[in-house]
């Protein structure tokens, strides 16, 4: 019965063993992962833009090619993670659907402009930096299909951070001119950065149930504490200072010390208001409606040939 099928659920979470996508889950914690699985892969389609904006505009060949590989990568993550999210009973067309409508989300971040090239290397060391500290401990998310598909994303996430330090590094030691602006791309960026990990954990609706089943292995607050840790020092070899005037090691916590975060900001940008919200939607809807003849011919060409039609 459901009492038996409901123990054996929480022996295999309280066990840190997989749930798998044919076995008994209470429908919260199904709901719960299509979600966060969905607005995770949004989040990777959706970031393609603030980068792609630069493919043509790269300073050199080998510049391009890097990031035209980055892009590529973000969109692979997209399909992994919507492959993820299907074994769980939506279809890609649906999840799609709740993107459009605005009733699922992507990532805050993903709202601001990318104004110089060295917004590239920001976004490559903060933003991919923050997603590599977010997404390593989901390696061993209790669910199955998305634990797998982190794993194979972390490994192509770390060229990602390290493509950007590297933009940065050069640019910050270069010029007067280049100093300056990978200073001001490092200052529109940071705090932003933060609020990936979204709200302090007493405003965080869906921490504490996240973290009972062993789909959240850290909380929000943490993860940020965690980021902040390791991006200090990187700052430091890069010589570029970080715009928070409150940031000091504190030996007692054995962490650093950081000024608060105008949480106003992140509700403006997630109910709609940051600064590229629409175009990104208008960008994105476009895109899929001009790609709707590949779709179908792709379908029609599955069934002219009896394969299994594309999703
Ligand atoms: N942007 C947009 N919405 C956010 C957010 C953010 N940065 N942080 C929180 N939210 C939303 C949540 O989705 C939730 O709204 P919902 O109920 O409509 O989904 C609400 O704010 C409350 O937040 P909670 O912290 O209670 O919600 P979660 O438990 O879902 O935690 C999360 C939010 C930490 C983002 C978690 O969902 C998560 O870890 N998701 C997987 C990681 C992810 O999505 N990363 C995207 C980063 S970009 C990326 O990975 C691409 C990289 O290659 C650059």
């Amino acid at each position: 019965g459901l009492d038996e099928l409901t123990a054996r659920f929480e022996a295999t979470i309280a066990a840190n063993e997989r749930i798998e996508p044919r076995d008994w889950m209470p429908d919260g914690y199904r709901q719960t992962l299509i979600r966060q699985i969905a607005q995770h892969a949004h989040s990777e389609i959706i970031g393609m833009q603030p980068e792609a904006n630069w493919i043509t505009r790269a300073p050199s060949l080998l510049r391009k090619a890097i990031l035209l590989a980055k892009v590529q990568d973000e969109a692979g993550h997209g399909l992994y993670l919507y492959a993820a999210a299907e074994t769980l009973g939506v279809s890609r067309a649906e999840l799609f659907e709740l993107l459009h409508s605005r009733k699922q989300k992507y990532s805050s971040i993903f709202n601001y402009p990318t104004l110089t090239w060295a917004d590239v290397g920001a976004i490559g060391w903060l933003v991919d930096g923050a997603a590599i500290t977010n997404q390593v401990p989901l390696c061993r998310c209790s669910y199955g299909p998305y634990a797998r598909a982190m794993i194979r994303i972390c490994k192509e996430e770390s060229f990602h951070q390290r493509q950007g330090f590297d933009i940065l590094y050069r640019l910050s030691h270069g010029t007067p001119a280049q100093h300056e602006m990978a200073q001001d791309a490092v200052n529109r960026w940071w705090w932003p950065s933060l609020m990936m990990f979204g709200p302090p954990d007493d405003q965080s609706p869906h921490t504490a149930q996240s973290m009972a089943w062993g789909i959240k292995r850290f909380t929000n607050d943490e993860l940020r504490q965690k980021f902040v840790d390791m991006i200090v020092p990187q700052a430091a070899v890069l010589g570029l200072t970080l715009p928070d005037p409150q940031l000091r090691w504190n030996p007692e916590r054995g962490h650093y010390d950081f000024g608060p975060i105008d949480w106003s900001e992140f509700y403006r940008v997630i109910g709609g208001g940051g600064p590229c919200n629409e175009q990104r939607l208008r960008h994105r809807i476009e895109a899929y409606t001009a790609g709707a003849w590949v779709r179908e011919a792709a379908a029609a060409y599955a069934a002219k040939h009896g394969q299994r039609t594309a999703a």
